[in-house]
């Protein structure tokens, strides 16, 4: 069993009054914090001296009961468990906040990634994303996230030769993949082998061991791309290709994806550098749908091959890192420029959404995109322009013109230019999430790595409201009426294991299958 990690206590809940009340961390800090303009905590605060004479708390008046409650303000947020206090009488609960998507919860204190999405500013460790993108590589990006500073010359060398020698796989893993399907989804052989991982290397249930942390940091890492590239290999019926350990992370990528029958395989530097370029622009993204299932379901503490399966599966969906796979989809669907009116149309109407435009975060451009759409020429310089570009230039065009968008600070994101690169690379449109989710493996186990040893943290586990029936008697099912309940009938049954699959997906119809 794994030792224990020691934790605080968790925090004091402030008892109702109405002075000022202090846990002992809620004490007046040194530095005084203010909100930045989209709401998040920055270290510095714009008007740092005023900040430092206001009094850091907010008064909540319960009109139920006339009482007031002066909770304390720290990093521009309330502790949600202070609202506990607030009740009716003794047998009250005590209020909660509701915020079924998190739109404004922090979930925790994180310092490896910053967003600023009324400005669109997005910085790793404190580094610009453009200067990243620009000078870095992805395996010292990966670095700077998992360990928080850019690595000296010697340990680049280290880590990347930690990294490049976890590429192989077990050969097993050979035999695990070729038992799915032709036609499988690349996403869900990666998802279902990285958690197949957790069966290969049982000792990464140690998660409160450093060095067992940073083993299977390199492992998940650099394993990825190897079961990444077997997965589109299978899907093609080609031979599995081998890691070399000669080549860049990125050219050992293209070469296990590439390779034919040539002894060695040399990528094209201007590819090559394109994909270090997009895979830095995805390694992290803070709190996002992904990094939440890692650090979720990571919170109980099971082994992080498991908990990145659950961060692979979150990426998958089309809002998220399925999105660039839906927005090629999208593209092709609207298929010449002369009818992207008739489809603005349709999506202001909420038939279907503008795949890879709007964010949670992002209310301007987003930074990636901005780089992306630079990388794009360079790429098409080589390979020769994707048609599917004029489309989507003209749909940004519009969009950024239409009130609709414009009102509801809809951008592009990451997601809106990356598949043309992509398809242009020569991917197939199945991989796009699949090359989304290697880079962001860095992301995951960076956050994983932060939540295992943040002594705030615990297991997450939200309350709800709960809205059923209580106390109802058991009847016998003979007894029991016709159910009203949203079952489905036999025609509705025939109907679903018919209908064809989602707008969009190119997937094989599964109906006929057992
Ligand atoms: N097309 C048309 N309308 C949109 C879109 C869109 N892409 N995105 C949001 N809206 C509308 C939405 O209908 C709503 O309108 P109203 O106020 O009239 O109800 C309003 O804008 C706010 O949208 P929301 O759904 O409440 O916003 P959210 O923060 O919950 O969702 C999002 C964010 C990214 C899921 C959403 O913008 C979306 O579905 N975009 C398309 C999918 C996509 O590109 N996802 C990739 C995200 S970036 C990469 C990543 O991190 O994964």
């Amino acid at each position: 069993m794994p030792a224990k990690t020691s934790r605080r206590k968790s925090r004091r809940i402030a008892p109702p009054a109405a002075a000022a009340v202090r846990s002992k961390r809620q004490a007046p800090r040194p530095r005084p914090v203010a909100a930045s303009r989209n709401g998040h905590a920055t270290a510095a605060g714009r008007n740092g001296g005023q900040a430092r004479a206001q009094r850091q708390t907010v008064t909540l008046t319960d009109n139920r009961t006339g009482k007031s409650y002066e909770l304390p303000i720290r990093d521009g947020t309330i502790d949600a468990i202070g609202l506990r206090q607030v009740k009716t009488g003794s047998d009250d609960f005590g209020l909660m906040s509701y915020d079924p998507a998190f739109t404004n919860t922090a979930s925790c204190r994180s310092a490896i990634t910053y967003i600023d999405g009324d400005r669109g500013i997005l910085e790793y460790r404190g580094y610009p994303i453009e200067q990243l993108a620009e000078k870095s590589t992805y395996l010292e990006t990966a670095y700077l996230l998992v360990h928080g500073e850019l690595p000296t010359p010697r340990e680049l060398e280290q880590w990347t030769h930690d990294i490049k020698y976890s590429t192989m796989v077990h050969e097993n893993i050979k035999k695990f993949i070729d038992g799915f399907n032709y036609d499988a989804h690349p996403m869900g052989m990666l998802i279902g082998t990285v958690g197949a991982f957790s069966t290969y290397y049982p000792d990464a249930r140690h998660i409160d061991d450093p060095a067992s942390r940073e083993l299977q940091t390199w492992r998940l890492i650099a394993k990825m791309p190897t079961i990444a590239a077997f997965a589109y290999r299978h899907s093609r019926g080609l031979p599995f290709v081998y890691p070399d350990n000669d080549l860049s992370f990125t050219g050992n990528f293209l070469s296990m994806l590439w390779k034919m029958s040539e002894a060695k395989y040399t990528p094209e530097p201007v590819l090559e550098r394109a994909m270090q370029v997009l895979f830095i622009l995805h390694a992290d993204h803070e709190q996002n749908c992904s990094a939440n299932a890692m650090r979720s379901v990571g919170s109980s503490r099971p082994d992080p091959y498991s908990a990145t399966a659950a961060a692979a599966a979150a990426l998958y969906g089309p809002l998220h890192g399925g999105a660039n796979e839906e927005v090629l989809r999208m593209l092709e669907l609207i298929g010449d420029k002369k009818r992207v009116p008739e489809f603005i149309k349709k999506f202001k109407k909420g038939e279907g959404r503008l795949m890879g435009f709007g964010h949670r975060v992002y209310k301007n451009y987003d930074p990636r995109a901005k780089i992306i759409k630079r990388t794009a020429d360079e790429v098409f310089d080589l390979t020769g322009r994707n048609p599917l570009l004029d489309i989507a230039l003209e749909l940004e065009r519009i969009a950024l013109e239409d009130d609709y968008f414009v009102s509801r600070k809809l951008y592009p994101n990451v997601d809106f230019y990356s598949g043309i690169i992509y398809q242009a690379l020569g991917f197939p449109v199945e991989m796009f999430p699949v090359l989304f989710a290697i880079p962001r493996t860095a992301g995951w186990i960076a956050q994983w790595r932060e939540m295992i040893t943040d002594p705030e943290q615990k297991i997450a586990r939200p309350r709800q409201i709960y809205t059923g029936a209580r106390g109802r008697k058991y009847q016998a099912i003979a007894k029991r009426p016709k159910s009203a309940a949203n079952h489905l009938d036999d025609h509705q049954h025939r109907a679903v294991r018919l209908a064809p699959m989602p707008f969009a997906s190119g997937a094989a119809d599964s109906s006929a299958r057992f």
